[in-house]
């Protein structure tokens, strides 16, 4: 690969031992991706944040990072963690799991790192332009920067999206470069797209058929949607769920993504309310949860104020947690939405989300959600039955 002076020196150790063990992992993977050069970042997104996943391993290598004198070049902010950091206590998250948590949080402060916990960054103050290039690593925040704000990002793991931060570069190939972001297969929807949670069942099912050939996150989808305008958060929703179940880092939507490339010989598939319905029962497996869960990504503020308006009309009665960033909360706050969920039984969470919270060990056992990706993760991750449905249908199961 090419390098600049300034790599080389990071390379040779020349900006300190963490500089020099990032930039040689990321001169290793530009090699194996074939990438001639690395490229700025105006920012990255690191996973790897929650010690229910990374565990006592990830920890020692965050705090060795930050012994070897890492500093990160660019605004750097972080996946949620595993718990609130503010009411892990009176929400009964584990005091030892809370300990190794905030180690974590600590390790990646040190290297200058905001603890800003969230899927959603590009509501919380780190919004990228079109054609900008950033090292984000969570994958609905992944697709929400490429597709919709037309940013330019690879699906960075966790360590990866670490060294780019620490280097201020990533190797340029994949999803940076014009030529690879062209969509493989045309995706017309036969079925209702009314709520959040029909945008989640539909990214699923695309997510499964971008994979029928075995190749993960390769098949781009372009969804012609036939005069429907899905909002941000609907957006939000879709490709999260894609991401969820093909590993999708990208797509578009004709007439409202800001790109629209499609290679001229890409299949048709075709998605229809059948097999809408037929997920959405199959997720379904009990007729009332014991915990809902709401913001899977990240609530912004207008979904917060569609659940203060339900919850008005009608309180919750079982344990509602309504996941978001700290910095969408401070303004739901100072407005007031913020109090009127919680008057009505729900509580807002930040820095953490359901599925890398630790529920399977808060005794939860079945979780009511209207996120695809949610749905995807919580059986696995957190050893949950599921509830599935609009908001409608699962605020008072
Ligand atoms: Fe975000 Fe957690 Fe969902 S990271 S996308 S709220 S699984």
């Amino acid at each position: 690969m090419e390098l600049t002076k300034a790599e080389e020196a990071m390379l040779h150790g020349e900006k300190g031992g963490a500089k020099q063990k990032a930039m040689e992992i990321l001169v290793a993977l530009g090699k194996i991706y074939g990438a001639r050069r690395m490229v700025r970042i105006s920012s990255a997104q690191i996973s790897g944040v929650s010690y229910k996943t990374i565990g006592d391993a990830g920890l020692e290598y965050l705090k060795h990072m930050a012994a070897l004198g890492g500093r990160v070049e660019v605004p750097s902010f972080l996946n949620p963690a595993g718990m609130d950091t503010e009411q892990w206590e009176e929400m009964g998250f584990p005091p030892d799991f809370a300990k190794k948590q905030i180690e974590i949080l600590d390790a990646y402060s040190t290297m200058g790192i905001k603890t800003t916990c969230t899927c959603t960054p590009y509501l919380a103050g780190i919004r990228p332009a079109a054609d900008e290039h950033i090292a984000w690593s969570e994958s609905s925040a992944v697709s929400f920067a490429n597709s919709v704000l037309g940013a330019r990002t690879n699906r960075e793991g966790g360590p990866s999206a670490l060294c780019a931060a620490l280097c201020g570069v990533t190797p340029l190939y994949g999803l940076h470069l014009k030529e690879n972001r062209v969509a493989k297969m045309v995706v017309r929807v036969e079925a209702k797209l009314e709520e959040r949670s029909d945008y989640g069942l539909l990214g699923l099912l695309v997510g499964k058929k971008s994979i029928e050939d075995g190749k993960r996150g390769e098949k781009i989808p372009a969804f012609r949607l036939a005069g429907l305008k899905p909002g941000e958060d609907e957006l939000k929703y879709l490709g999260a769920a894609m991401a969820a179940s093909g590993s999708v880092p990208l797509y578009f939507v004709e007439g409202i993504t800001p790109e629209w490339n499609v290679e001229p010989d890409a299949p048709e598939v075709m998605v229809t309310q059948g097999e809408m319905d037929a997920l959405k029962e199959k997720l379904n497996e009990a007729d009332s949860a014991d915990l809902i869960t709401l913001g899977c990504p990240h609530a912004s503020l207008a979904e917060l104020e569609e659940i203060a308006q339900k919850l008005e009309k009608r309180p919750v009665e079982k344990e509602l947690w309504v996941c978001v960033s700290r910095a969408v909360l401070q303004v739901a706050r100072e407005n007031g939405i913020a109090k009127r969920i919680e008057e009505n039984g729900g509580r807002l969470v930040a820095d953490t989300c359901m599925v890398v919270a630790p529920l399977e060990r808060m005794g939860h056992k079945c979780t009511a959600v209207d996120s695809g990706k949610a749905a995807t993760y919580l059986p696995t991750m957190c050893a949950q039955k599921l509830v599935f449905g609009k908001l409608e249908e699962i605020l008072w199961k």
